[in-house]
This record gives C-alpha cells, sequence and structure tokens, in this order.
C-alpha cells in the first residue's frame, strides 16, 4: 500500500535541521504483513533522543531509514499465524522486539535479545528484511518499528496491546519514555520509599523515570539537568529537590540510586559522583559509541558501589507496558504531563531542533484515521 512517511536521508547535516532538511516528508510503498507480522495505523508517535541520535550521527545506521520508534496504533490486518490480536486492536509499538528463543531473551529483560538487536542494527524487522521502498529502492525500518508514517507493517513481537480508553499519545509513551525510564526504576533500582532517588537528564525518559518513582512512593526524589527549564519542570512533576551538574558536586548530593537519562558521558560521571557508598549508578542514556567516561577506581571497591546499564528498562514489554498502564488508569503515573506538544508530520525537522535544545521533552506527531468500524 502506498503511505506517507518521514525518512532521514542523510546523518549529520548541519542544525538547524529545519533548514538543512535531513528528513523529508513523502509517499512510501508498504507490504503486505508476513505469516507473523501485524499492519498498525499509526495514531501517535513521540520524538525520542534515540530518533535524534540518528539523525545527527551519534548512533550511525544504514539510510534511508523511516524514523519513529514510541508510538500506538490500530491493527489493520493480521499475518496467518498471529492468533491473539484482533483487527482494530490498540496497540503500543515497543522498539526491540523479543525473538524469545536466544539465551537473553531467557534472562527475562536484563539483557537485550540478540536476535532483535541484530535486526535493529540493520535497520530490518525481525524476521523479514523489510516492508519499507521508494521508487523500487529499499528504506530501513527504525527499531523494527518506522513508525514517523500513516502505517507501519511490524512482527508481533514488536507490539503489546492495550486498552482503548488509554489515548494513542499515552499509549505512545509507555512503548519508549515509560518502558526505557520507568524501568531503570521498576526493575533495576526497585526502591523502597525511604531510599533516596536521583535522575540526570530530564527528557522523557528521565521525567517518566520521576514520575514512576513517585508512584511507588519514593518521598526525595532528586532531579538534575543543565536547564532551569527542565528543573522546574520536575519540580512541578514532584521531584523534592532540583539542581545543574555543577551543584550537585558543589552541595555533595548524593542518592542511594543515581539514573543517568541524559546520553553524554558527563551526565555519567555526575551520577556516579551522586551516588552513595553501598550505591547504585544506573545508567539509561545512549552516548556515541566512541565516547568513554572516567570513575574514580578505588571507590568501586572500598565503597562497594554498582554501576549498571539498562536498555528497554530492562523489561519484558508484554508484562511491563500492562503494569504502567494499569497505574496510568490508577491516577499515579501521568503520563500525559510530559507531552510538550502535538504536532504533524511536517513538523518533524523542527521537532528534532526543539528536542537537539532541550526545548521539549515529548512532542507527540498526531495522525489522523477514520474510526475503525
Ligand atoms: N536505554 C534505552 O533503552 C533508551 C531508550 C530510549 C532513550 N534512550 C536514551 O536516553 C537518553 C535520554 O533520552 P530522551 O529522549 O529523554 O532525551 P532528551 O534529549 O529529551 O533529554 C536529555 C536531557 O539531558 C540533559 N542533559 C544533557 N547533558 C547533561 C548533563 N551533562 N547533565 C545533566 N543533564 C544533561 C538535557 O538538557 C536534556 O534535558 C538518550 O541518550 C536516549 O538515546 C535510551
Ligand atoms: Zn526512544
Ligand atoms: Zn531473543
Amino acid at each position: 500500500m502506498r503511505i506517507t512517511g518521514a525518512v532521514l536521508e542523510e546523518s549529520g547535516r548541519p542544525r538547524p535541521y529545519a533548514r538543512s532538511r535531513p528528513i523529508t516528508v513523502g509517499e512510501l510503498e508498504l507490504g503486505d504483513p508476513g505469516p507473523t507480522e501485524v499492519l498498525v495505523a499509526i495514531e501517535a508517535a513521540g520524538v525520542c533522543h534515540s530518533d535524534l541520535s540518528v539523525v545527527d550521527g551519534n548512533r550511525p545506521r544504514p539510510l534511508p531509514m523511516l524514523l519513529g520508534h514510541e508510538a500506538a496504533g490500530r491493527v489493520l490486518a493480521r499475518g496467518d499465524r498471529v492468533a491473539d490480536l484482533e483487527v482494530g486492536q490498540r496497540v503500543v509499538m515497543s522498539f526491540l522486539p523479543r525473538c524469545e528463543s536466544c539465551a537473553a531473551c531467557a534472562r527475562d529483560g536484563l539483557l537485550p535479545c540478540t536476535n532483535g538487536s541484530r535486526a535493529n542494527a540493520a535497520g530490518e524487522l525481525l524476521g523479514h528484511p523489510g516492508r519499507l521502498s521508494r521508487a523500487g529502492a529499499q528504506v530501513r525500518h527504525h527499531l523494527g518499528v518506522s513508525a514517523f508514517a500513516t502505517h507501519a507493517v511490524v512482527d508481533r513481537a514488536s507490539v503489546v496491546p492495550v486498552g482503548a480508553d488509554v489515548p494513542p499519545e499515552v499509549a505512545a509513551l509507555l512503548g519508549c519514555a515509560v518502558l526505557t525510564g520507568g524501568g531503570a526504576v521498576l526493575n533495576v533500582a526497585r526502591p523502597e520509599p525511604d531510599d533516596t532517588v536521583m535522575v540526570i537528564g530530564l527528557g522523557g525518559v528521565g521525567m517518566a523515570a520521576l514520575l514512576v518513582a513517585k508512584a511507588l512512593g519514593v518521598r526525595r526524589i532528586m532531579a538534575v539537568d543543565r536547564l532551569p527549564d527542565k528543573l522546574a519542570a520536575a519540580r512541578a512533576l514532584g521531584a523534592a529537590e532540583t539542581c545543574t551538574p555543577t551543584e550537585v558536586v558543589e552541595r555533595g548530593l548524593r542518592a542511594r540510586f543515581a539514573i543517568e537519562c541524559a546520553g553524554h558521558p558527563a551526565a555519567l560521571e555526575t551520577a556516579y559522583a551522586a551516588t552513595e557508598a553501598g550505591g547504585v549508578t544506573i545508567t539509561v542514556g545512549l552516548p556515541a559509541p566512541t565516547s568513554t567516561v572516567t570513575l574514580p577506581a578505588l571507590s568501586i571497591t572500598a565503597e562497594a558501589r554498582t554501576v549498571v546499564g539498562s536498555y528497554l528498562g530492562s523489561a519484558v514489554p508484554a508484562r511491563d507496558i500492562p503494569r504502567y498502564e494499569r497505574m496510568w488508569r490508577e491516577g499515579l503515573l501521568p503520563v500525559e504531563r510530559l507531552i510538550s506538544s502535538r504536532i504533524g508530520l511536517a513538523d518533524i525537522n523542527t521537532a528534532m531542533d526543539l528536542l537537539a535544545d532541550g526545548a521539549a521533552v515529548r512532542q507527540v506527531v498526531m495522525f489522523d484515521h477514520q474510526p475503525p468500524e
């Protein structure tokens, strides 16, 4: 079928992207879903730093690529071997499909799926080289999804069903910001209400970590960012204390759990510096593959410290997304408060500029489809 989508043509073009226009919006061809795949009408797609990292070249990927991985939509068609999803079902996209047969999948979310990771790096779907093309030439999928488009064909393992009462823009954010930032709290830190939690880097991922910590009853949440607007927003969402990375060091602030959600090595060094003896530094951000950090070596041993990485919130999406959905329904997880603006596909280059400037938390691309019969 013919679809409209936003394709990244080239990485590393100069800012502002509104002028250099690395992403073009136009028509593409989308193949039919294979036996284990579904066709989804995309309703909402959030703009995440992991999209920007392909645009700016921090995460090198094969191009051209149709971006977008944090999304929700409705199932329009399903392959012969997809028996457990009805047409019309609202689904959340998951940006790392689980094959359920590799050794990593057996580790319950602690390790990213080997086969899903390989497909994502190649810009392919889990069990197929890809369903997207333009004038006969291949266009790659982003993280098994490619949601900055009216429609997507994805593997069944790339979607999780949610209730029709969850608005599409809320459902979209459950798939990346909440699963990732929230998972660092829920699956890795597992704090008690009296534990201190510090979040460093207050984009969609960091703010979602903050919301989940608050939902778990953590009383002392500290929020850290370079930008004053982000600190004010974090206070409004329930952070007990906010400060800049410089102030963390100057004031000697420490937390039992320090969660880095910025994607910069300096932020990981801040998080480590702010972790108590016996505490845990959790890193969620995805810096450039060449970047390195310097940590004071003795303290790791002498203070019994832990540094742990968390990809995809160390989550099993089919297990965890329903949990966040319930928390949202109970009013414990006000995900809509992470939304800065609702935009159209044509605004996508400008959206990348705003994200790079830290001027937005989550911008969500909205799509109008006829309601299902
Ligand atoms: N691990 C995963 O599975 C996963 C999933 C999604 C996103 N990510 C990564 O998480 C990171 C955050 O994503 P996002 O969409 O929330 O990004 P974002 O750009 O919206 O937010 C990043 C925030 O970090 C702040 N920041 C930058 N440098 C800092 C520093 N040195 N100290 C403190 N704050 C600093 C920025 O001002 C900004 O507010 C990115 O690296 C993204 O690629 C990881
Ligand atoms: Zn993301
Ligand atoms: Zn696997």
